[in-house]
């Protein structure tokens, strides 16, 4: 039985979950905590190969198009590994591990966005992750709007790209993007036990507090 402390971040692409991931990393390494960062895809030799095909914008192009099914094994396929080699033995160590995305994030975007059925997800879930569930989710999700326009800003960005990137996903329209962030809000209103929601346009400092406050007392009351 794993030991540690799981931690995910969610959000939309631009929600800032990644730099709140990193000083959250800082300020309980400075508290003495042994922690692990990873993100979802990637972290492992396997998942950053993964990482590079999934989110490289020429792949539909390449491709003729990318099956939402097989989107969907490529992400579950990566989470395997990095559950094996990464967050399993981490927790058997008793770290805490923050983990940039996991299956909420599959759940919102090739579910919510994609339109999967969430039973699909949720028996892939089972099968391939054995049901290993983070023992707190941090879901950072200003306002639709502003998310929309920060989605909307790095679309443009991506447009004005060329060559291999990371943008695959954020080329996708505002209606993609309004699914997954209902998607997102269903989560959170299903599970408020395991998903912290920060709902605000709050600043970094504050959402900041606002996390650690939250991680906190969580881990104060394990
Ligand atoms: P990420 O690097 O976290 O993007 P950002 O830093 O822009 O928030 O995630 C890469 C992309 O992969 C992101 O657009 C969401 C997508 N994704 C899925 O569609 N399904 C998944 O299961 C995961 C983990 C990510």
């Amino acid at each position: 039985m794993p030991q540690g402390f799981f931690i995910t971040f969610e959000g939309l692409d631009g929600s800032g979950k990644t730099t709140q991931l990193k000083r959250l990393a800082a300020w309980l390494q400075a508290r003495g905590h042994s922690v692990v960062c990873t993100r979802q895809p990637g972290g492992t030799a396997l998942g950053d190969r993964v990482r590079s095909l999934l989110l490289d914008s020429r792949l539909d192009a390449e491709t003729g198009g990318v099956a939402p099914m097989a989107e969907l094994a490529l992400m579950f396929a990566d989470r395997a590994q990095s559950i094996e080699q990464v967050i399993l033995p981490a927790l058997a160590a008793g770290k805490i591990v923050l983990c940039d995305r996991y299956t909420d994030s599959t759940e919102a975007y090739q579910s919510g966005g994609r339109g999967i059925p969430f039973a699909t997800v949720q028996t892939m879930h089972q099968l391939i992750c054995k049901g290993l569930q983070p023992d707190l989710t941090l879901l950072l999700l200003p306002s639709l709007q502003s998310s929309l326009a920060r989605a909307r800003r790095r679309n443009d960005k991506a447009l004005h790209q060329k060559g291999a990137d990371e943008n695959r996903f954020e080329r996708e329209g505002d209606a993609f993007y309004t699914r997954v962030y209902q998607a997102y809000r269903a989560i959170a209103a299903r599970e408020p036990q395991r998903v912290a929601a920060i709902e605000d346009d709050a600043s970094i400092e504050d959402v900041q507090q606002s996390v650690r406050s939250i991680v906190a007392e969580r881990l104060g009351n394990k």
